[in-house]
């Protein structure tokens, strides 16, 4: 079978990559499981699925547990892989007293600030790069609801990348400087969310803030997913901007459980070859990173019941076409 990481990286990316959750969701103790994940010619690059986010580095206030993003820390340096880190700003998983805590403006401001410094010096120049704000704005570009922009206003968008920003140039002389991205789904084709995307990338240019690039999450369905073209041409429209993009979060869903047959999965191939050549079009768009890589730990079932099969690997991780697609076109063929 094609090494997915090897072919990437022959031809100029950074990457090929998949997203991990250890420990405790039994990846940890699956030695198929292990084995894949660890294996560097077919994965060069780990994003936590949920180790660095804020419940669980943060989980009461400034009392910080780096537990189970050291377990990937120690993945990647083991192993020879890039780390994307994820997420330092979002509207879901929040400590408890965050939410409860009935802050000010000001207050809230504060333990923001104390959040992302305090977790981009534990991490340090491990990070290839950090999800500054993940997922701020709703499908019509406006910004969505979350305590920080309830609480905040639009600013706290801003004052995330420029807490980031000092607290990058804050680490020890001689340590590799993450990149600061912004995040999302539903920004991978032209669209108003899209759009929205490009000026928040401007207004932190405009500001002076550091925005180094921006993840696609490209959470797609089969039969779903963005043309080849729709796709090329909204990496395009980042990197004119002067951003990198990454592929961060690919998985491509069947929404009808019975459509898991050989025209179905033909289908998901299809759609996965596009995305992955859209990125192999693309020289800014530096790495592809799919969101695990094996349907039995996909996050899929349980956030859409009776959805699925979404990843590269069946259940019992045989390859399925998908992966042969994604080889495909890697290699340009
Ligand atoms: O840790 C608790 C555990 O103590 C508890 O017993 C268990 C019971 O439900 O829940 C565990 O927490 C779960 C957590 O994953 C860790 O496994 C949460 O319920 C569950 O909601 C959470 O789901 C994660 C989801 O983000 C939360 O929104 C998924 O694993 C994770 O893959 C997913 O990742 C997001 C990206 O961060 C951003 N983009 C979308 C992507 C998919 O939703």
């Amino acid at each position: 079978a094609p090494y997915l990481n090897d072919l990437a990286q022959a031809a100029g990316k950074l990457w090929f990559g998949t997203a991990t959750d250890q420990p405790g969701t039994g990846e940890d103790t699956n030695i198929l499981y292990q084995t894949i994940l660890n294996n560097t010619h077919i994965f060069g690059q780990i994003t936590p699925a949920n180790a660095m986010k804020f419940v669980s580095t943060e989980p009461e206030q400034n009392v910080f547990n780096y537990t189970g993003g050291d377990i990937d820390v120690a993945i990647a340096q083991d192993h020879g892989k890039y780390l994307r880190c994820h997420n330092l700003v979002w509207a879901t998983q929040i400590s408890d007293f965050v939410l409860d805590g009935n802050w000010s403006a000001d207050e809230l401001t504060a333990i923001m600030q104390n959040h992302i410094s305090n977790v981009v010096a534990h991490f340090g120049g491990a990070c290839y790069s950090w999800d500054v704000v993940n997922e701020a704005l709703n499908s019509n570009g406006t910004f969505s609801p979350s305590v920080w922009y309830d609480t905040i206003g639009p600013e706290y968008f801003y004052l995330a990348f420029q807490f980031a920003q000092e607290a990058v140039d804050a680490l020890p002389a001689g340590t590799p400087k993450p990149k600061l991205y912004y995040n999302d789904y539903g920004i991978e084709a032209p669209g108003n969310k899209s759009t929205a995307t490009e000026n928040l990338v401007k207004e932190l240019q405009a500001r002076n803030i550091r925005i180094d690039g921006v993840g696609l999450e490209s959470h797609f369905e089969v039969g779903g997913t963005p043309s080849l073209e729709d796709q090329i041409a909204q990496k395009e429209a980042y990197v004119a901007l002067g951003v990198e993009v990454v592929i961060t979060e690919l998985d491509i869903r069947f929404t009808q459980a019975n459509a898991t047959n050989s025209t179905g999965f033909a289908q998901q191939a299809q759609d996965y070859y596009d995305t992955v050549e859209s990125c192999m079009e693309v020289d800014g768009c530096v790495g592809i990173t799919v969101w695990d890589f094996d349907d039995q730990y996909s996050w899929i079932p349980s956030t859409f019941p009776g959805e699925g099969a979404a990843t590269l690997y069946n259940a019992d991780f045989t390859r399925k076409p998908a992966y042969y697609a994604v080889g495909d076109a890697l290699q340009g063929v």
